[in-house]
C-alpha cells in the first residue's frame, strides 16, 4: 500500500477510536498512540525518507495535514471533556476517592423543645393544651384580665398596638379569657405561645418571647392545688432536689397572687430566682366570661420559656435564641 494510503489509514482508524474516547486519560493514551514521538504518524512519516521521491511528495503533504488535523481534534476534545459536564460524567464517572457530603440532620429549636417537654409534665398532669391569637382585642389582653385603661399595672403589659383596637398580646394570659368564653368548667388547660412588648432589647429583654400560661377553673379549686401542680412542675423540670419558695407578689388577673423562686447554685453561690408567676383567679375575670364566683373557683399561672432555658442552661442572653447561630442552636440538638 502506498505510504500517502497508509496515512489515510491511521488518520481513519485514529478518528474511529477518538470517537470512542471515555475521558481524558483515554484521550491522552490515544493521542500519545497516533501522534506521539513514536507514534503511528511519527513512525510513517520515518519511513518517507527510504521511499520514491513523486509518491514522497503525496505521503509528506498527506502526514503534515493529517497531523494538523488531528492535533486539532485531539485539542477539540480535551476541551469538552474539561468544560462539559456530560461529557465529564460520562469520560470519568464519580469519583470515588473524594470525601462524602455527610449530610448534618436537623433537630428542634431548644426554646421548641422546652415548650414540648413542660407541656408533657402539665399534660402528664391532665392538662390540654390550647392556643390564642397573638393579634388580640384590648379586651382580652387588658379588661377581661381585670386591667383597666387607667390601672397602673398596665404599663407592665404594654405593647405594639396595631390599626382597628388590635394588639399583639403581650401575655399569654389572654388564653384564659379566649378559652372560658368557649367553654365552662371544669377547665385545665395550658397556652404556650409567642407574646411581644415595646422593651429595649438587652441581655434579658426581647421584643418578643415565650410564655406557657396555665389555667385550672372547677368548683372548690384551693391555693394547696396550685401549689401541688406548680411544685410537681417544678420538680420534673428542675429536679427533685432542688428547693423552691412562693413568694407574695400582686397580678391584677389574680387574688392572691405569688411568685414561686428556686434556689439556685451556680458558682458556689446561692440565689433565690424567679420562675412563675401565679395565684387565685380574680372573681372579676371570672365575672368578665360570666363564670358565677360564688360557684367557681381556680388557679392560673405564667412563665416565660426563654427565662427558664436560660436559668436550666447558664444561657446569658436572651437573644441567643434568637440570633439563628447554628454553633449555638446545635448544642441542643
Ligand atoms: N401574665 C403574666 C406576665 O406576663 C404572668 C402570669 C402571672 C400569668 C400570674 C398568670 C398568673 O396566669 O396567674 O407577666
Amino acid at each position: 500500500m502506498p505510504l500517502a494510503e497508509e496515512i489515510l489509514q491511521i488518520e481513519k482508524t485514529a478518528k474511529d477510536e477518538l470517537r470512542e474516547a471515555t475521558g481524558l486519560d483515554a484521550l491522552e493514551a490515544l493521542k500519545n498512540k497516533y501522534l506521539g514521538r513514536r507514534g503511528r504518524l511519527a513512525e510513517a512519516t520515518a519511513r518517507l525518507g527510504g521511499i520514491d521521491p513523486a509518491e514522497r511528495r503525496d505521503a509528506g503533504r498527506e502526514a503534515n495535514r493529517v497531523k494538523e488535523e488531528l492535533t486539532r481534534l485531539f485539542d477539540e476534545r480535551k476541551h469538552s471533556f474539561e468544560t462539559s459536564p456530560q461529557d465529564r460524567k460520562r469520560g470519568e464517572g464519580p469519583d470515588l476517592t473524594l470525601p462524602g457530603v455527610v449530610p448534618r440532620p436537623g433537630h428542634l429549636h431548644i426554646l421548641t423543645r422546652v415548650i414540648d417537654e413542660i407541656s408533657d409534665i402539665f399534660m402528664g398532669l391532665g392538662f390540654e393544651v390550647a392556643s390564642g391569637p397573638e393579634v388580640e382585642t384590648e379586651f382580652h389582653n387588658f379588661e377581661a384580665l381585670n386591667i383597666p385603661l387607667d390601672h397602673p399595672s398596665r404599663d407592665s403589659f404594654d405593647t405594639f398596638y396595631l390599626e382597628n383596637q388590635r394588639l399583639l398580646r403581650s401575655q399569654t394570659s389572654t388564653v384564659q379569657i379566649r378559652v372560658m368564653e368557649k367553654k365552662r368548667p371544669p377547665i385545665k388547660v395550658i397556652a404556650p405561645g409567642r407574646v411581644y412588648r415595646p422593651d429595649a432589647t438587652d441581655a434579658s429583654h426581647s421584643f418578643m418571647f415565650h410564655q406557657i400560661e396555665g389555667l385550672l377553673v372547677d368548683e372548690k379549686v384551693s391555693f394547696a392545688e396550685l401549689k401541688g401542680v406548680l411544685l410537681t412542675f417544678a420538680r420534673r423540670f428542675f429536679g427533685a432536689k432542688v428547693p423552691f419558695r412562693f413568694r407574695p407578689h400582686f397580678f391584677p388577673f389574680t387574688e392572691p397572687s405569688a411568685e414561686m423562686d428556686i434556689l439556685w447554685s451556680r458558682g458556689g453561690k446561692d440565689r433565690w430566682l424567679e420562675i412563675l408567676g401565679a395565684g387565685m383567679v380574680h372573681p372579676h375575670v371570672l365575672r368578665s366570661v360570666k363564670l358565677s364566683p360564688e360557684k367557681f373557683t381556680g388557679f392560673a399561672f405564667g412563665l416565660g420559656v426563654e427565662r427558664i432555658a436560660m436559668l436550666r442552661w447558664g444561657i446569658p442572653d436572651i437573644r441567643m435564641f434568637f440570633d439563628n447561630d447554628v454553633r449555638f442552636l446545635a448544642q441542643f440538638g
